[in-house]
């Protein structure tokens, strides 16, 4: 029996009380999703949603995706200030050298169902990589600063192989000479990309690096203020990005161009959604009112490489945005992040099935700059609730119910 039929199984049986426990005001109000409620002061990402800009630790994300790079990207987020010449390079360096996976997790791996899901597999993957470097109770910045670079590392290595054997093929070993973004390309389909590739998924992983209080920071930051291990963290962040309402919304997006099939049919097929109240994905923010700074980016990308291929996602995206533009643009629901990443990244080559996991690739660098951030000072996380359940019920034995 799932849990929902369990609680209305009870409850249609009882009378509910009212009285608040848990010792809170009465005149205190459940505030569903914690829309606007501040969780913790934060020094790493900024949003407006009126004017539609994201910055990271004060520079905006079109500048770092002009001029930066995903490995300065996260320095940036880890550190709080942009990394000198020799810094960069050494981070660069050392983060490079973690990124080989150990022959009993690739065996983890192996053993995983090649019909499941590579969110599922990243998940579980993290969690048990974290039981191989067991995390010191009294943390010192050196093992923080490895913890951080072991799991930006090696994300990339687990999904790269998970994806190649799954689908039958030998996982290929990381290379330390290539940048983050080559490498896992390289390690995805044991080609060395072009500059043009690599310069597209690099600026997609800036781009996603960190978002403020989204679900999945938030879960993260909930799991490091019980002061769980780093890996754990990640663990429980990648399992809030999977859902369909966060990160999985780039792998239903695409899902839903390829049911439309074709420009031409964008407008019956949105029409029909929005009469039946569906949600369309790709799009709505609870912050942003207008588009979404990423997406303008990756609008211009994946049009770009549209172009190129002749791939008609791009065109029935861009229909899409323009029937939801008529209905709901008044409403300020545009598109979010989600709408275009998937496009670019099929013409990338890549199996939609791993489009979220890419999202996570990049958005560790973020759980982590917050899992820092959550440690200074840090107080568990523990809420209050309203109970609306019985109260002061006699067991009523077996036989009599
Ligand atoms: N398509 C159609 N209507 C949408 C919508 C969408 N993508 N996003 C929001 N709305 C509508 C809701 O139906 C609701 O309408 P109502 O006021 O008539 O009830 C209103 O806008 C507010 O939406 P709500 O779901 O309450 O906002 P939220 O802040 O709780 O949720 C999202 C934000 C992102 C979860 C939501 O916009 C969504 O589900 N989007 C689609 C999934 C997606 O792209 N997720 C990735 C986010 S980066």
């Amino acid at each position: 029996m799932s849990h929902e039929v369990f609680a209305r199984s009870v409850t249609s049986k009882c009378s509910v009380v009212s009285t608040p426990l848990e010792g809170i005001a009465m005149d205190k109000e459940v505030i569903p999703g914690l829309e606007g409620v501040p969780i913790a002061e934060s020094a790493i990402s900024r949003v407006d949603g009126a004017a539609g800009k994201l910055e990271y630790r004060g520079v905006s994300v079109e500048q770092l995706a002009d001029l930066g790079t995903f490995e300065e990207t996260s320095w940036l987020l880890l550190y709080g200030e942009l990394p000198t010449a020799d810094e960069l390079a050494a981070f660069t360096r050392e983060m490079a050298g973690y990124r080989r996976l150990k022959y009993r997790v690739i065996d983890l791996i192996k053993c995983l169902p090649e019909t499941g899901h590579p969110m599922d597999a990243l998940q579980a993957a993290v969690a048990a990589i974290g039981m191989f470097y067991p995390t010191p109770r009294d943390l010192d910045d050196a093992a923080k600063k490895s913890a951080c670079m072991r799991l930006i590392a090696k994300l990339p290595s687990v999904v790269a192989a998970f994806e190649r054997i799954r689908r039958g093929d030998e996982h290929i070993l990381p290379r330390t000479d290539l940048g983050h973004a080559a490498n896992f390309l390289y390690m995805l389909t044991g080609d060395e990309p072009d500059v043009e590739r690599t310069h597209v998924l690099d600026v997609c992983l800036i781009l996603h690096a960190d978002h403020t209080m989204n679900a999945s920071t938030f879960a993260g930051r909930v799991v490091g203020s019980t002061l769980a291990d780093p890996y754990c963290v990640v663990s429980s962040a990648l399992g809030a990005l999977s859902g369909p309402l966060h990160g999985g919304a780039n792998e239903t997006a695409m899902a839903l161009f390829r049911e439309i099939g074709s420009p031409e049919n964008a407008r019956p097929v949105i029409e029909k959604m929005i009469a039946e109240k569906a949600k369309i994905p790709g799009f709505g923010h609870r912050v942003y009112r207008t588009i979404d700074p990423r997406a303008k980016v990756l609008k211009t990308f994946a049009k770009s490489l549209a172009d190129k291929s002749g791939n008609p996602e791009c065109a029935i995206a861009n229909e899409v945005e323009k029937v939801m533009a008529e209905h709901y643009g008044e409403k300020g629901i545009w598109p979010n992040v989600d709408l275009y990443s998937g496009i670019v990244y099929n013409e990338l080559g890549i199996p939609a099935e791993c489009f979220t996991p890419i999202f996570a690739i990049s958005r560790v660098a973020g759980w982590l700059a917050h899992w820092l951030e959550q440690r200074i000072g840090n107080r568990i996380f523990r809420p209050t609730q309203k109970y609306v359940g019985k109260s002061d019920r006699s067991y009523t034995p077996m036989n009599q119910r």
